[in-house]
């Protein structure tokens, strides 16, 4: 009892510290090296002019052990002794600062962020420049927040796994189920995020994960922490890894986090191969490696990978982990140093890791007023600019799947009252998916289309999975009324998210027979608008001669319900293109999702994943999407042929070469760069933005996908002008296969380009190099 008012009163205490703060605006106290704490302030880490290696050294030359051990855990306890606070290192910004994590809180001066579409939308727009961007504006709210006491500086974001298998919960979160357009996603939205600030230091921290082989969460009884991936080294190659690799390589990413799953029968964040060998040995990650939110736990109490939990800390920190999300290593470190499985030099490792990228950020720098970013505040969160960019990057993701004689865009003229139908068509959460915030503001499907004509709603089904079909009547005699329907349909959390899997591919509840009906009642042009992160298999729709058009609006964000109307009334023309395959239904019946290989196995009647090595049927294929517009393509200038230098080239090697293609470490990859110009016409009667998605084929073999994607460009053009677009290529990055044991090899012979309706050969050819003396 007694109790129980002490946390009242220090809960109103808080409230009131909140309110106040609220009220003069006033900035949090400094998270270390106080210059008002005269104790503290001259102590070498908090000297700015020193070396942040140096300053490290220092501080963690003055901790103990315990200090030391409270430190590897996420809620990171305070040194009051050295005058640092405590720290909350998990806080989310998948795409706009989240309370996911508890480092961030919304309320008082910060009631709302900026929430951008989920990423599978923002990836659909195939734009780099407009992933950066979106990157600069979060981090910009997120240190608004920061320097107001309301969120960290550490982010757990972005989620770069491959979409792997459509029935993931978890493949909203992803760019898709393309290496090099998730490898693109991952480099270009951590610099958005991290910032080009001057030499090393970090506007905030992104953070990769989950590293790696991880796409399942809970299918048909296995879940991500039992879960073993059996994955090849060549899948790890040339898919798994691509996009953790250009995370940190290009995007010079701050940390990864290992995943909850094994891989080959090692869970991830006990894998010194992989976190000290991979990440750290050949990748050279500048930052600390994270756990998922009690991996370590489950990897000791789930897999039962260790005997004693003292061993499972041991394991991990020697494997290369930094940080545990949890409370595990606070716990059980001290025995594992206590019985020698592990020694305080492993742990002063860990801590040079995380506080590397504290004093990075400006944490040890004192007054976080007087440092860069210090003057934002609640004036730069919700902005009309940042909110204009979430609108605008929901009109650069919505895709356009098919469009029956031109029906789409709508008419104000012609299509006066629309009937606005569907359990999507009012929702706002919904639109923001998972790992989101709290967003500005909502505009609804509804709410959109009302701003150009006059609506008539009918929900049509309770929710996406609705079971009865008692509304249907109401829904058919609307649109029976109306010159146009809209149905917006398809799926929500309740469907596909974290430890959420889908078990198929259709639209749940009694949705398709809605869809059906009201099609057939409708009086106008029925559209079909799909809001959904993962792939639905919607032959029934495509084939269902009344509807006129779908658009997939992925979750488009809080300015979703702009978005879709100005793309139904075409104010905006859409150029989205699909960042993933839309299988079949019957293709699930065939592929158990805990069956990781890329690959296609005829023997076993496995038909292989994603259009690179997937041949079979497809309701909507990887790259598909179109516009309001029509586009010409033609070939300015591609090389035909491209020797690759080789030295000391002997018969015996060049025969290997002949049968496998050269590795790219024997050659000289900078100097293997190929541009490929195209002109791009815009041969319709409307403005649009052309997408340019550049595929190779490599020579038949063995290793190969069919088809890769190696680049991609987009255009604006006016009707009737041509743009000319420059793809770079990297022969060494985009021309190589993976052979079976994970090596790169560039595949010598015939490699196909496709762009648009064009092909082009280009023939390379293995090349004696001048050995120069
Ligand atoms: C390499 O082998 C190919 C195919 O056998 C042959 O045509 C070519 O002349 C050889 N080149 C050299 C440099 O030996
Ligand atoms: C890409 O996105 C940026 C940011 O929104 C935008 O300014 C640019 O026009 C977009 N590019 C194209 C070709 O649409």
């Amino acid at each position: 009892m007694a109790q129980n008012s002490l946390a009242n009163l220090s809960f109103l205490f808080t409230l009131l510290l909140l309110s106040l703060s609220a009220l003069t605006g006033e900035s949090r106290p400094p998270f270390a090296c106080d210059p008002s704490n005269g104790k503290t302030r001259k102590l070498p880490f908090c000297r700015v002019s020193l070396h942040i290696k140096d300053r490290v050294t220092d501080l963690i030359g003055r901790l103990t052990l315990q200090e030391k051990i409270r430190l590897l855990v996420n809620n990171a306890a305070p040194v009051e002794r050295l005058g640092i606070k405590g720290y909350e290192w998990w806080s989310e910004a998948l795409h706009g600062v989240s309370n996911v994590g508890p480092g961030t809180k919304f309320g008082g001066d910060f009631p709302g962020a900026t929430s951008f579409p989920q990423v599978i939308t923002t990836a659909a727009s195939f734009n780099a420049s407009l992933w950066e961007e979106i990157g600069r504006v979060v981090s910009d709210e997120a240190r608004a927040m920061y320097n107001g006491g309301m969120a960290g500086l550490t982010y757990w974001s972005p989620n770069v796994n491959i979409f792997r298998d459509p029935r993931w919960g978890r493949g909203q979160e992803t760019p898709g189920e393309d290496p090099v357009l998730a490898a693109k996603y991952a480099a270009r939205y951590v610099r958005g995020l991290q910032g080009n600030t001057a030499e090393n230091r970090l506007k905030v921290a992104a953070c990769c994960k989950h590293y790696s082989a991880y796409d399942l969460d809970n299918w048909n009884g296995i879940d991500r922490f039992h879960f073993n991936a059996r994955v090849s080294k060549q899948d790890l190659a040339d898919t798994y890894d691509v996009p953790f690799k250009a995370c940190v390589v290009e995007g010079k990413v701050a940390s990864v986090m290992c995943s909850y799953n094994q891989v080959n029968g090692k869970p991830t964040c006990a894998d010194h191969d992989r976190l000290r060998g991979t990440i750290r040995g050949q990748w050279h990650l500048n930052g600390y490696i994270v756990s998922d939110c009690d991996s370590v736990g489950v990897l000791y109490d789930n897999q039962h990978y260790t005997t004693t939990p003292e061993d499972a800390a041991a394991a991990t920190i020697k494997a290369g982990l930094d940080l545990d999300c949890g409370p595990f290593l606070a716990i059980h470190t001290e025995a594992a140093i206590r019985t020698g499985k592990l020694s305080e030099a492993d742990v002063n490792g860990a801590l040079a890791n995380t506080l590397s990228v504290q004093m990075r950020l400006g944490m040890f720098d004192g007054e976080p007023k007087r440092q860069p970013f210090g003057n934002l505040g609640p004036r730069d969160v919700c902005t009309p600019a940042h909110q204009q960019l979430a609108l605008e990057a929901a009109r650069q993701g919505i895709v356009l799947l098919q469009n029956r004689g031109g029906s789409l865009p709508l008419s104000t003229r012609r299509h006066r009252t629309v009937a606005v139908i569907g359990p999507n068509s009012d929702v706002t959460v919904t639109m923001i998916g998972n790992y989101a915030g709290v967003a500005c503001g909502y505009t609804t499907p509804l709410q959109g289309i009302s701003r150009y004509v006059r609506t008539i709603h009918q929900p049509g089904c309770g929710g996406v999975a609705c079971r009865g079909n008692h509304q249907f009547g109401a829904a058919e005699a609307t649109a029976r009324q109306a010159d146009a329907t809209v149905l917006v349909v398809g799926l929500d959390q309740s469907i596909e998210a974290e430890a959420r899997d889908r078990g198929g591919l259709l639209l749940p509840g009694q949705q398709q027979e809605l869809v059906s009906r009201v099609a057939m009642a409708s009086r106008g042009p029925t559209v079909l608008v799909v809001m959904s992160g993962g792939p639905i298999d919607l032959s029934f729709a495509k084939n269902d001669p009344k509807i006129a058009a779908i658009l997939w609006v992925g979750y488009p964000g809080q300015a979703g319900g702009t978005a879709i109307a100005d793309v139904l009334f075409g104010t905006t023309n859409p150029g989205g293109k699909l960042p993933m395959t839309w299988y079949p239904q019957d293709y699930v019946a065939k592929v158990p999702m805990t069956d990781m290989n890329m690959r296609a196995d005829p023997s076993r009647g496995y038909p292989g994943r994603t259009y690179r090595f997937y041949k079979g049927s497809v309701v909507f294929p990887f790259g598909h999407g179109l516009s309001y517009t029509t586009f010409a393509h033609s070939l300015v200038h591609a090389p035909a042929a491209v020797s690759v230098p080789l030295a000391n080239l002997n018969a015996f090697q060049n025969s290997t070469i002949f049968n496998n293609g050269v590795r790219i470490t024997r050659t000289n990859c900078e100097k293997l760069n190929l541009g490929v110009h195209v002109d791009v016409k815009n041969t319709g009667d409307v403005d649009g933005t052309q997408t340019l998605l550049v595929f190779s084929t490599p020579p038949a073999g063995k290793w190969a996908p069919h088809k890769q994607l190696i680049g991609f460009e987009k255009v604006h053009v006016v009707t009737g002008a041509q743009q000319r677009v420059m793809i770079d290529i990297d022969v060494c990055k985009h021309l190589s296969v993976v052979d079976q044991f994970g090596i790169r090899r560039i595949p010598m012979g015939e490699h196909t380009f496709h762009v648009g309706d064009l092909k082009h050969s280009i023939s390379l050819q293995a090349a004696l190099e001048e050995i120069k003396s």
